[in-house]
């Protein structure tokens, strides 16, 4: 139960848990902090993938805004939620695509002026998470927006989830050194060990650090224009604060600026979000005359 099987399932299984992500104050903020990352960029008309939609959480809103969308996702039953929502909501500007981030084949090389890849999907990708981010690379004009797994901010969540199971820091420590949830005394025959406990852990997974993802977004053949722990001072704060944030619209707004300037502090980029993916970075393409930083 490795692999490409086991991320199916685990998405295929979690259609509900994903629709239900805003009713938790922490992921309703980061939503919306996401949201601020993309807008700045938006036009009518723009050609924007979606890789790895989900339930069409902003693939559907960008269509409604005059975007031309083609939604891709590894989950059949994510494609279908989204294609319902899709029909229910009357938009038309959208395709739909069951497929891989790290194969994109389908599409020809800088066919979109904006591709957005987000809540980690190239993370998911693992172990294919660089075959995934030159493939988004590839097929992008202009601006990328991705966000993945921060390591540094999942090391808690890690040691919580392997000491539910195991008496043992030892997939934790292997987490904090290499990025990779993943360990094959773990994960071998866990279905029969463990029946349906693929729908509630992690599948393998790679966490990147802030300096690795840029890396790899410079190789790719971007410019970082922001980079960001999303969620780091929403992560902080007790349910009772985010609650009285949430529930009163001008104090929200300006809490969503305060958190983008503070999530975007050198010092915080190691931490991000706990309940969604903990670290975004924004592209441009280089042209081809300019150097390389
Ligand atoms: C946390 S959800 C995020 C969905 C959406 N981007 C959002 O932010 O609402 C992660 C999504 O990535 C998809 N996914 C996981 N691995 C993938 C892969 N290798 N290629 C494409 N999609 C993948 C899952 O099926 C799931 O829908």
């Amino acid at each position: 139960m490795k692999g490409e099987t086991s991320h199916r399932l685990f998405w295929n299984g979690g259609v509900k848990r994903e629709k239900k992500r805003d009713k938790n104050w922490e992921k309703r903020i980061h939503t919306d902090l996401v949201w601020l990352e993309i807008e700045p960029f938006l036009q009518p008309g723009l050609k924007v993938l979606d890789a790895g939609g989900g339930y069409g959480r902003y693939s559907i809103p960008l269509a409604e805004r005059g975007c031309q969308v083609t939604h891709l996702d590894l989950s059949p039953r994510m494609i279908e939620e989204a294609k319902k929502l899709a029909g229910d909501r009357g938009v038309s500007s959208i395709e739909f695509q069951v497929g891989k981030v790290q194969d994109l084949s389908s599409f020809s090389d800088r066919y979109f002026d904006l591709t957005i890849s987000l809540d980690a999907p190239v993370s998911y990708a693992y172990p294919e998470q660089k075959r995934a981010l030159e493939e988004l690379g590839r097929v992008t004009k202009d601006k990328l927006i991705v966000s993945v797994v921060n390591r540094w901010g999942q090391v808690p969540v890690a040691v919580e989830t392997e000491l539910r199971f195991r008496n043992s820091l030892e997939i934790s420590r292997r987490f904090f050194r290499e990025g990779n949830w993943d360990h094959p005394s773990f994960w071998e025959n866990l279905e029969e060990k463990i029946p349906l406990l693929y729908r509630y852990i992690f599948p393998p997974l790679h966490a990147f650090t802030p300096s690795e993802i840029l890396d790899d977004l410079i190789e790719e053949g971007f410019r970082p224009l922001r980079v960001v722990a999303s969620g780091t001072l929403a992560r902080l704060l007790p349910p009772r604060t985010l609650k009285k944030i949430v529930n009163n619209p001008s104090l929200y707004k300006e809490f969503l600026e305060f958190s983008r300037e503070y999530d975007a502090l050198f010092e915080v980029l190691g931490v991000g979000a706990k309940v969604a993916s903990g670290l975004l970075v924004v592209g441009e393409r280089r042209n081809s005359n300019e150097e390389m930083v």
